[in-house]
């Protein structure tokens, strides 16, 4: 076991209160069905999970549940075709097409909200697939990279990319020009869809300089992008760098010629990628993760309904980022695949003030509200009293993306859902589709610092180092496996079988020969803890991944983009304690000799960093120190200073070939 997750064992909470479901809630619930855990039990496996496929329209229903003959490279709903933009947008339309698919929030406050409408939606997305087909040469198959914010814009490309059978790559429009090169090299992207800028925290930001370093960059390593297409933030107005001839065009000046175009969606195999999503792994390369469609979109709806309990009359909330997994989740593919009407807001959590989030859900009379215990944490700052001021009421509230203290969940519980709300704490992953643990909200108690069970059809267990099974109740933490597939799993790693064979499923896989799927347990990569009730608290990732505010990074990324500085000889990146975004990277460095350190060298591994990666990676703090802890066999101690950065017992030094080093460095950072 990781040592990390051992220390949280020790410092996390014991206790075990349960709140029931508010019975209103219940009441009214999408699933309340008691037997449902038995239905969904391993006896009925992969069957369980065509009701969640029956979710949708298929153009051609399949013939194979789950395909297990090459593991663990799962194949669901073998032969059957759909199209994810239709089971998205055209199937709505004979009879909700009046109804709003989503609210669009600006950042200023003063602009009026444009509600568009599924049949508007539908407008939008044929033509934008017209454009992406006749001007940008788009076909079946192709990548496409998209970098935005939160504008009705990124959907409507997403979906004109899934119309047309194009896997799209979203990168979160937070991620620098760079970050965004590297995953149009890797996926292979010919063209970029951005916007010229947008607003946060009350500042116009030029977002189209960051496509110039993009292109500039993945032409340099060796991939060429043919076709910038450039949204405008206001129409009519353009607020972004200079147009590069031949290469970028505002879609705004072509869309006369795409006006009323309609593209019919390609009838896709249920198992064709429908994206791939970048996320961090242990090595300084992200992993391009892919999904299919038909088992994704499938999943992804019926979490949305049975979890968040979304149901036509809501409207429905999620914070998140669609440059996330959880946006693509929850945002997009689920509530639209439902015909759900979401508020998709521009800005931050708090601006101008904290009461922002509590009046746009008055105004809207939002009723299911889905965020991070990070933007919670950041909320309950700012007072008791604030969401008490304003008239929302929400049946349902969800956190994602870290784990929550028992002291923010009754925080959101009590003063947020004003008691009134049940709450959910969902735990999954980009690779995983969707939920994974949570409670079922009607069916099941909500447990403070507890995602809770496996879902209905998911079976998690918690193994050893060696693959036993940590006994429920235990007290031990151990690595979190799912032992079965399900429709929402990743379909492997873009263009890297291997690692995704290694990293997934090479510590647990006793015999990579056999062809039965009980042998390959999915390891996800986080330390948990299961208790008696089988109710199970994530405690934090046992790779080198770490998670800032729910943002989850590679600290080989950091590690790597600090060592371009010529200066820095050697680097160490910790994850330290965060009263509000849970943790926070701080740096250590070594200086190649004769090498001064000061803070202009201090501030140029700060822009290093944020250079690669984008500001949501900048560190606290960066510590330049004479020499890094290491074992006799040269590896560095993160553990030794992350325990400095945290201010905790270091525990002994006695083994590494430089002990010395740590009282050095402890006085450096604790003077
Ligand atoms: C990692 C996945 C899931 C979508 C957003 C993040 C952590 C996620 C929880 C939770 C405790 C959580 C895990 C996981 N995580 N949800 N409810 N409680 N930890 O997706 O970027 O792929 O990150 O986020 O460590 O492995 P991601």
């Amino acid at each position: 076991m990781a040592e990390n997750v051992e220390r949280d064992i020790e410092v996390h909470w014991r206790e075990e209160d349960y709140y029931e479901p508010p019975e209103s809630f219940v009441k009214q619930a999408n699933l309340n069905d008691p037997h449902i855990y038995e239905k969904m039990s391993l006896d009925n496996f992969p069957d369980c999970f065509t009701g969640y496929a029956d979710l949708l329209d298929w153009f051609k229903p399949w013939d194979t549940v789950l395909d297990t003959s090459n593991p663990p490279f799962w194949r669901w709903f073998v032969g059957g075709r759909l199209n994810a933009s239709y089971n998205c947008v055209d199937r709505h339309l004979p009879q909700h097409a009046n109804k709003v698919a989503y609210y669009f929030v600006a950042e200023r406050e003063e602009d009026p909200i444009v509600a568009v409408s599924y049949q508007e939606l539908y407008a939008r997305v044929n033509e934008f697939a017209a454009l992406l087909r006749d001007y940008a040469g788009v076909k079946k198959g192709d990548r496409v990279t998209i970098h935005m914010p939160m504008v009705v814009e990124l959907p409507v490309a997403m979906l004109a990319c899934a119309r047309l059978g194009a896997i799209h790559s979203v990168v979160f429009g937070g991620f620098s020009g760079q970050a965004c090169a590297d995953r149009i090299v890797d996926s292979e992207s010919s063209v970029l869809v951005t916007i010229d800028g947008y607003y946060r925290n009350g500042k116009w930001l030029n977002h189209k300089e960051k496509a110039d370093i993009a292109v500039k960059q993945a032409e340099s390593q060796g991939q060429k992008v043919n076709h910038v297409l450039i949204f405008q933030r206001d129409p009519g107005h353009y607020g972004g760098s200079d147009l590069v001839e031949g290469r970028d065009v505002l879609v705004q000046e072509l869309e006369s010629k795409y006006r009323g175009a309609r593209v019919e969606p390609e009838s896709m195999p249920a198992e064709d990628p429908l994206f791939l999503m970048y996320t961090s792994g242990s090595t300084g390369k992200p992993k391009g993760i892919q999904h299919g469609t038909g088992g994704y979109l499938s999943y992804a709806a019926a979490t949305t309904k049975y979890v968040l309990d979304v149901k036509p009359e809501d409207v429905y909330w999620c914070m998140a980022d669609i440059g996330w997994i959880t946006g693509h989740s929850y945002i997009v593919y689920g509530p639209l695949a439902l015909g759900a009407t979401s508020v998709l807001y521009e800005g931050g959590p708090t601006y101008p003030d904290a009461g922002r989030a509590w009046r746009i859900a008055e105004r809207l009379n939002v009723n299911i509200f889905h965020t991070s215990p990070t933007a919670i944490r950041s909320l309950r700052q700012h007072g008791d009293d604030v969401p008490g001021r304003y008239n929302y009421h929400f049946k349902l509230m969800a956190t994602v993306g870290e784990p929550i203290e028992p002291d923010v969940w009754r925080w959101y519980y009590n003063v947020v859902g004003k008691r009134e709300a049940a709450v959910v704490d969902t735990w999954w992953q980009t690779e995983t589709g969707g939920h994974l643990c949570s409670t079922v909200p009607a069916l099941k108690a909500m447990k403070p610092g507890s995602a809770g069970p496996g879902l209905p059809g998911i079976h998690p267990v918690i193994l050893d180092e060696e693959g036993n099974e940590v006994t429920p109740g235990s007290g031990e933490g151990g690595s979190i496996c799912i032992r079965n597939p399900w429709p929402g799993i990743m379909q492997t790693i873009w263009k890297d079988p291997e690692r995704f064979v290694r990293t997934y499923y090479g510590k647990y896989n006793k015999n990579p020969q056999s062809k039965d799927w009980r042998d390959w347990p999915y390891m996800a990569g986080d330390g948990a803890m299961q208790s008696q009730d089988g109710y199970i608290r994530i405690l934090g990732r046992i790779d080198d991944v770490i998670n800032v505010a729910g943002h989850r990074m590679g600290t080989k990324e950091l590690e790597s983009a600090v060592l371009q500085v010529p200066e820095v000889a050697e680097a160490a990146v910790v994850a330290a304690h965060d009263d509000i975004k849970g943790s926070i990277p701080e740096i250590y460095v070594s200086l190649h000799p004769g090498v001064e350190a000061d803070d202009a060298l201090n501030q140029k591994i700060v822009d290093a960093i944020v250079h690669d990666i984008g500001p949501i990676a900048r560190p606290r703090k960066v510590w330049i120190v004479p020499d890094l802890p290491k074992t006799r066999s040269g590896k560095i101690m993160r553990r030794i200073l992350a325990s400095i950065s945290d201010n905790r017992e270091i525990g002994d030094v006695t083994t590494l070939s430089n002990p010395e080093v740590v009282e050095t460095i402890h006085k450096l950072v604790r003077p």
